[in-house]
């Protein structure tokens, strides 16, 4: 069995099929993204391209100047999610007739966009919906401190673990 069968057996598992776990992974990667931002310093002078997704013409930049994307902000913009932004709410992955919605990187930008996307999403998913499954499936879980509060480190991490 080679690479490429393998990584296929890993996208084509019934894990895939599992549509309200994969919404509920990607409503938590979307409010509790393990990346909150991210920056880059432009090499030389150039244009970002449009995102028609949030309404962003393009944008000129000069050699030096430093970009950068405020994911935990993304996700909470009403003006890209809708007045529910700051809520989780995993139906908003869903159309009215139950099909499964894929939104555009540029708008669920928890993996990044572009050529220097999340290299690692398939995997990181499929361990996620994976490792969820297994403990829902053995146990019932009641979180003690719902206030769950952030260390703002370069990755959103948890002050005290989940448990
Ligand atoms: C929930 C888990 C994960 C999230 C939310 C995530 C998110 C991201 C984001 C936002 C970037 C872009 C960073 C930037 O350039 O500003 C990135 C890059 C990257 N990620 Fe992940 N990641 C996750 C897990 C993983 C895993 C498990 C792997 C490897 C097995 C991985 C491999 C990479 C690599 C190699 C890049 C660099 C891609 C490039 O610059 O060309 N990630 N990830």
């Amino acid at each position: 069995m080679g690479v490429r069968s393998e990584v296929w057996y890993l996208l084509s598992s019934p894990l895939a099929k599992l549509q309200f776990t994969n919404a509920l992974w990607d409503e938590n990667a979307r409010l509790n993204t393990v990346s909150p931002a991210g920056q880059m310093e432009a090499a030389d002078d150039d244009i970002l391209p449009a995102v028609p997704e949030l309404n962003m013409p393009p944008r000129h930049i000069k050699k030096g100047d430093i970009v950068s994307y405020q994911d935990y902000v993304i996700s909470r913009m009403s003006q890209v999610w809708g007045e529910d932004a700051a809520v989780f709410n995993p139906s908003r992955w869903f159309r009215e007739n139950g099909e499964s919605i894929s939104y555009s990187p540029f708008k669920y930008h928890s993996w990044n966009a572009g050529p220097r996307s999340c290299l690692g999403r398939a995997l990181a998913t499929y361990e996620g919906i994976a490792i969820t499954t297994a403990i829902l499936q053995r146990f019932d879980i009641t979180l003690e401190d719902t206030s769950r509060p952030y260390e703002p480190l370069a990755t959103l991490n948890m002050v005290c673990g989940l448990f």
